[in-house]
Order: structure tokens, then C-alpha cells, then sequence
């Protein structure tokens, strides 16, 4: 039985405004536990977590009873007054409700996943569950003030945001992750990326983003690989690769500082070490791959790891691989630039370095903490015969790019443009091991449900 004394229906996100009043929470039991004649019921409601209180002789044996009775996930109506008690664990923490009425709306018994140590295949088996963990949740509230700050950060710098087809004839980033699909007597594939049609929009509008799903067929079983990801494009006219540096370390510095501000409730809740984030501002430290290598050299010099040494093994024109970006962004407290990338490990796109045809004007920016790559980027070719021989050596089929080339027959201008991967990155700034947990139903070479 709720009273009739007035009850406000709160979001628990904002309990802190209601202290001292009675308030109505609707939510879920997360977990309980009683110390004699109190019961703590720790309550979520999708916006937040907190503590409610039944003291015995306050709410009668029998709510006490039925509150105790409850297991986990049991949906409720909570009604109480707030107080503050800094001891309080809870998103936002300081704040409990002492419980004066429950209204049950669905006991629940047997909720498969429990505080106990769960191993992560199940959980993932479990995805449309486990979501509703704490540590799930914070990691979907994270990505969602990452998405708003991106979006809040390029609108406000005069973008259009233009979406670009999923669809699409042709590859752009190597043709051994494409997802073929069956566009009725033709071969499509799914976007690896929106790019080639940003180029085409800028000569409209000048600086334009594009932001959504992206798919690559990886074949292989990493902790930084997706299947299906989501990432933001960028694209600029009258931009060279010095312009694309600047303003990426502008991006970047604000999104971490931003997801600092607004959820670091969240970001506490994940045992995040936030020293190490309010470090990212710019400018950001800059580096050739040439200096990488030797970098990367050194490091392998001084370790006496066998298995290290094995793991660093690279020439000059090899591609890196995590270990090498992990290796390489210890050294450093913020994310670093590695620009000048070998023509050969590229995609075919990207304007050569003056004066050095096996180099390109390429940039990749890599987070620290071992993280490595979160944006690739590059100054594009803006010559079309130079454009057409790079298509050739890739062996591409010409006729798919003609309108690609077109661009650079009317009005051709410098211009550049980077994707920042959304999951890598909210995958360093909540500090987690492993990409599949930013995706509220992540695929994968071996996995694609629920
Ligand atoms: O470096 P990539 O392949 O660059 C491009 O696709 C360019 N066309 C972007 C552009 O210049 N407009 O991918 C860009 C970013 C990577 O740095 C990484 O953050 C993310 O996309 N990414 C992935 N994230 C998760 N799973 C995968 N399989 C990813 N592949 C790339
Ligand atoms: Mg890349």
C-alpha cells in the first residue's frame, strides 16, 4: 500500500535534488542484503543505481518479508524519502531512499547471471541480460555521451553531417574484409567505410561527417577487432595533413574531457584511473613511422623478454601490429600522432609524401595506456593521374572509381579526412580489456547473436 502523501516519481540520475522529499522510484531489485531487523535493497532504474532501506519496525513484517523474498531483477515501485548518507553506494553515491511502501510488479526467481564469477562466453550468451549489469551499463551511458560529444563537437565547427550509403559497388580499405551481398544480379559489399563519398561531399559542402555502422569481414580473433562497428568520418577541403593533425587533437582532447565531465560517476563505477584522462589535451605528441621503427628497435633492444622480442620483430615497411602501438604509446601520457606511414601498407588513396614515393601522407593517431590505433587518417590524392595509377597497382577495377576520379578532374583542392572508430575508443576511456563490451550486441568472427 502506497500512501497518499505526496510522492514525486523520480529518475534516480537525479536523486540528489530530492533530499529530504518522498520520492516514487519504478526500477528493478539489483541485489539485497539484511543486517537484523535492516534490509538493504540496492534498486537500479536504467538512469542510475541506489540504496533503499527497509528498517523492520518501520515497514511491518510482512513488506519486510516479501522485500526479502524478492530475487534478483524482481520489478518494483519504490516509495521513500531520500537522505544523505555518504557512505551510500549507488550511481550517483551519497543518497539512499528509506523505504516506506513497495508495490511488486513481477517477482522474479532464478536470474542466471549472479554476483558469482561468470564466465564471459556465457555472459555474452546472456548479452540481453547482462546489460543490466553495472559495469555493462556504465560502459553504454559512456558511449553515448561519446557519440552526443562527437556529434556537439563537429556540428558546432560548421559540419554537414551527410549520410553515405552501406551499400556499396566497390572496396576502399583492401579487399580481403568485405562483406559481399547479394544486390540482385550484382555483388555489393557492405561499407568499410563512407569515405569516398565524403570526398565527393565536401566539393559541395566543404567539412562534412559522416556516422554510422561500419563492416569489416575480420577474420581474425583480437581484443581491438569488430565485425560490425561504428565509426565517424570526417572530411575537409583546404585541409593538408599539418591542418588534419591540429584538428584531430582538438577532437579527441574534447570528447575525453567532455565524457570526463558528464559521466564520471560512471567512469569511477569502471575503476577507471582518471589522472590518465585528464591528461589528454592538446597538443598531442607528433612522430614519423621512421622514428617508430627505430623506436620500436630500441624497445626490443632493452627487453629482456624472449617473448617480447619476438612479438616487436619489424622492418621498416611492415605494417604494426598491437603489440608494436602497445609498446609504443607506453612511452607516452597522451595519444601520439604516427604520420608518413609506407606507401605499401595503405590504402590506395592517399597523396604521396613529397620528394619520397614510397611514403604517404598518412596519419594514424594511437591512445595511450597501451591502447593503440583509435583514428586513421590522410591527406587524399588530388591529382587524377597519379589517382589512376595507385587504382591500377592495387588492382582495383577502374570503372567503379570513375566517379571517384571525376572528383579530381573538376575542381580538385587538397583535402583530408580521418575515421575515428567509436568502439576503440569508448574502449580506452572506460579503461577495458576488450572491444566486445562497448557493443551493446557486439559481432565477431564467431559470434552474431543474441
Ligand atoms: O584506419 P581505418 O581503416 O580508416 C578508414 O577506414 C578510413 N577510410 C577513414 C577515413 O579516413 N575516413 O579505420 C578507421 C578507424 C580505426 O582507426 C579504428 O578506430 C576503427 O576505424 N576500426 C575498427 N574498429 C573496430 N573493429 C574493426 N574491425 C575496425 N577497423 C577499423
Ligand atoms: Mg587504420
Amino acid at each position: 500500500m502506497i500512501p497518499d502523501t505526496h510522492a514525486s516519481e523520480i529518475r534516480i540520475e537525479d536523486i540528489a535534488d530530492f533530499e529530504g522529499q518522498r520520492v516514487t522510484i519504478k526500477g528493478w531489485l539489483y541485489a539485497s542484503t539484511r543486517k537484523g531487523k535492516l534490509l538493504f535493497v540496492r534498486l537500479r532504474d536504467g538512469s542510475g543505481m541506489t540504496q533503499g532501506v527497509a528498517y523492520r519496525p518501520e515497514v511491518g513484517d510482512e513488506l519486510f518479508e516479501t522485500l526479502k523474498r524478492l530475487g534478483q531483477e524482481s520489478s518494483l515501485i519504490v516509495t521513500g524519502t531520500v537522505r544523505a548518507n555518504n557512505r551510500a553506494p549507488g550511481v550517483p553515491k551519497g543518497f539512499e531512499v528509506g523505504i516506506e511502501a513497495v508495490e511488486v510488479i513481477q517477482e522474479t526467481a532464478d536470474y542466471p547471471i549472479t554476483p558469482k564469477d561468470h564466465g564471459v562466453e556465457f555472459l555474452m550468451d546472456q548479452r540481453h541480460l547482462w546489460l543490466r549489469s553495472s559495469q555493462q551499463w556504465a560502459v553504454m551511458r559512456v558511449r553515448t555521451t561519446i557519440k552526443r560529444a562527437i556529434i556537439d563537437f563537429l556540428d558546432n565547427q560548421g559540419f554537414l553531417n551527410i549520410d553515405t550509403p552501406i551499400i556499396t559497388p566497390s572496396a576502399a580499405e583492401g579487399t580481403s574484409t568485405l562483406f559481399p551481398v547479394d544486390y540482385f544480379e550484382e555483388e555489393g559489399y557492405l561499407a568499410q567505410t563512407g569515405q569516398l563519398y565524403n570526398e565527393a561531399n565536401i566539393m559541395a559542402f566543404g567539412k562534412v561527417y559522416c556516422f554510422g555502422p561500419t563492416f569489416r569481414a575480420e577474420k581474425s580473433k583480437t581484443r581491438r577487432h569488430l565485425t560490425e562497428f561504428w565509426m565517424v568520418e570526417p572530411e575537409m577541403a583546404f585541409f593538408d595533413l599539418d591542418d588534419l593533425m591540429a584538428f584531430e587533437e582538438e577532437f579527441v582532447s574534447y570528447i575525453v574531457q567532455t565524457t570526463l565531465e558528464k559521466r564520471r560517476p560512471e567512469l569511477e563505477l569502471l575503476g577507471r584511473d582518471l589522472t590518465a584522462l585528464e591528461k589528454v589535451q592538446a597538443p598531442f605528441p607528433r612522430i614519423s613511422y621512421d622514428e617508430a621503427i627505430e623506436r620500436i628497435h630500441a624497445i626490443r633492444k632493452a627487453t629482456d623478454d624472449p617473448e617480447l622480442k619476438e612479438l616487436l620483430a619489424i622492418e621498416w615497411g611492415d605494417d604494426f601490429g598491437s603489440p608494436h602501438e602497445t609498446e609504443l604509446t607506453k612511452q607516452f601520457d597522451r595519444p601520439v600522432f604516427v604520420y608518413g606511414y609506407p606507401t605499401q601498407v595503405k590504402a590506395f588513396y592517399m597523396e604521396p609524401w613529397p620528394g619520397r614515393s614510397d611514403v604517404c601522407k598518412s596519419v594514424d593517431l594511437l591512445a595511450p595506456e597501451g591502447y593503440g590505433e583509435i583514428i586513421g587518417g590522410s591527406e587524399r590524392m588530388s591529382d587524377p593521374e597519379v589517382l589512376i595509377a595507385a587504382i591500377e597497382q592495387h588492382e582495383l577495377p577502374l570503372e567503379h572509381y570513375e566517379w571517384y576520379i571525376d572528383l579530381r578532374k573538376f575542381g580538385s583542392v587538397p583535402h583530408s579526412g580521418f575515421g575515428l572508430g567509436l568502439e576503440r575508443t569508448v574502449t580506452w576511456i572506460c579503461g577495458i580489456e576488450h572491444i566486445r563490451q562497448t557493443s551493446p550486441y557486439p559481432r565477431t568472427l564467431n559470434r552474431m547473436r543474441p
